[in-house]
């Protein structure tokens, strides 16, 4: 047996094994897979049902038609159009910033704020449950990681004090929790000991604040001098943008190789952003549709008893433990024609896999009944699975 069977065949029977499921058609309250079969799709970031929307789908085409599909080269050999420059003016006004740089991916933002604003052995402090993109950036920038515990501000004002920190970095949203991060103390924290903040607030952005501007624009550019945005979640097309003072983004287009170094985003692409990122924030009914079925979720799922999560936005974890347990669980809900994938190490610490629900204005309440008719038919999971699967990946 070659290393690599042995290797992929250990993943196997942990329960950490990975395989893409193919689907057919856009992404909606129903996904569809191959053999024809529907599900009712629990699991997808289009929070606010923008990824099909006939409106994006329109400027995407027209936006083509006017641009061209691909920018033909990065941002600063002949890639940067006027569209570009349009989506960027959008997003520091919806946002209060001075400055916007954009990006093909939110792992390249991140890449682009971690390894571009740090050097070699600087602090870059982090939570513990920050997604992996900015974790892995400190490893490019060469960089010394240091983690506080989950959203606890207490501890991260353990860590300023012990060491000098060059960058606080935090989702606003945390990715597979859906909770928010405590960034007024956080804020405070990193004025006090001369750290730069850069927030993450890619499940944030269209979802939160009364303009959808999202939690981290709910503060001044002052109070976060970062902010990273990324497109392919409620705003349901794809790249990212980072935010802030003219002086520090100029910094960036100057030494982010992650900017520098690749295709600049389709110009068609950032014509259907600018679309959809001013649908998410003037259509306040899609806001107050996703709160409306947020509030209905929590509300069946506490009557079923099922272990909420402290968390007010559309990503709804119920927190199951061993991998295999949380694999077999999302299958036999699969079985009842609910699509939600479980989510396991490494995305999530060991013994937290889960299944992460997400919410969508797509879904009806009728949809919501049958996802808790469903939970309540394979909740509580037994312990019959024990927890090797986690032990093995720790
Ligand atoms: C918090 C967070 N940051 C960054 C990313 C990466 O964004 P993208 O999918 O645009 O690369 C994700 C998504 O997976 C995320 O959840």
């Amino acid at each position: 047996m070659s290393e690599w069977s042995e290797r992929l065949q250990q993943r196997q029977a942990a329960g950490l094994y990975r395989q893409q499921a193919m689907h057919r058609g856009a992404q909606g309250r129903e996904l569809s897979t191959a053999d024809g079969r529907m599900y009712l799709n629990f699991c997808s970031n289009d929070y606010l049902g923008l990824a099909a929307d006939p409106a994006v789908i329109a400027a995407l085409c027209a936006g083509a038609q006017r641009y061209g599909v691909g920018a033909g080269s990065s941002h600063l050999v002949c890639g940067h159009q006027q569209i570009h420059a349009e989506l960027e003016n959008f997003l520091c006004q919806w946002t209060g910033r001075q400055r916007a740089l954009l990006f093909s991916s939110g792992w390249l933002a991140n890449l682009a704020v971690v390894a571009g604003l740090t050097g070699k052995g600087e602090v870059v402090l982090q939570d513990r449950l920050n997604h992996a993109s900015l974790l892995d950036a400190v490893a490019m920038a060469n960089a010394s990681l240091r983690r506080y515990a989950h959203a606890d501000s207490a501890a991260a004002q353990r860590q300023l004090e012990r060491r000098k920190t060059r960058l606080l970095i935090t989702d606003a949203v945390f990715s597979m929790d859906g909770d928010q991060a405590p960034l007024a103390a956080l804020s405070a924290l990193a004025s006090t000991h001369a750290a730069l903040l850069a927030v993450d607030d890619a499940h944030g952005i269209g979802v939160l604040g009364d303009q959808g501007q999202g939690w981290g624009a709910g503060f001044s550019q002052e109070e976060v001098p970062l902010l990273v945005l990324t497109f392919g979640k409620a705003l349901g097309t794809q790249g990212a943008c980072v935010l802030g003072s003219e002086e520090m983004i100029d910094w960036l287009t100057q030494s982010a190789r992650p900017y520098i170094y690749t295709t600049a985003l389709s110009p068609a692409l950032a014509a259907a952003t600018l679309e959809s990122a001013q649908r998410a924030q003037q259509d306040h009914w899609r806001r107050s549709a996703l709160q409306e079925r947020i509030r209905y979720f929590r509300t069946g799922a506490a009557a079923l008893g099922l272990p909420l999560q402290k968390s007010a936005t559309a990503i709804q974890p119920l927190l199951i433990g061993a991998a295999a347990k949380a694999q077999e669980i999302s299958h036999r809900l699969l079985q009842q024609g609910i699509w939600v994938t479980a989510i396991r190490p490494p995305t999530v610490p060991a013994g937290t896999s889960r299944l992460r629900i997400t919410l969508s204005v797509a879904h009806t309440l009728q949809d919501i009944d049958r996802l808790l008719t469903a939970l309540a038919a394979v909740w509580p999971p037994d312990d019959a699975a024990g927890s090797e699967g986690d032990a093995a990946d720790a």
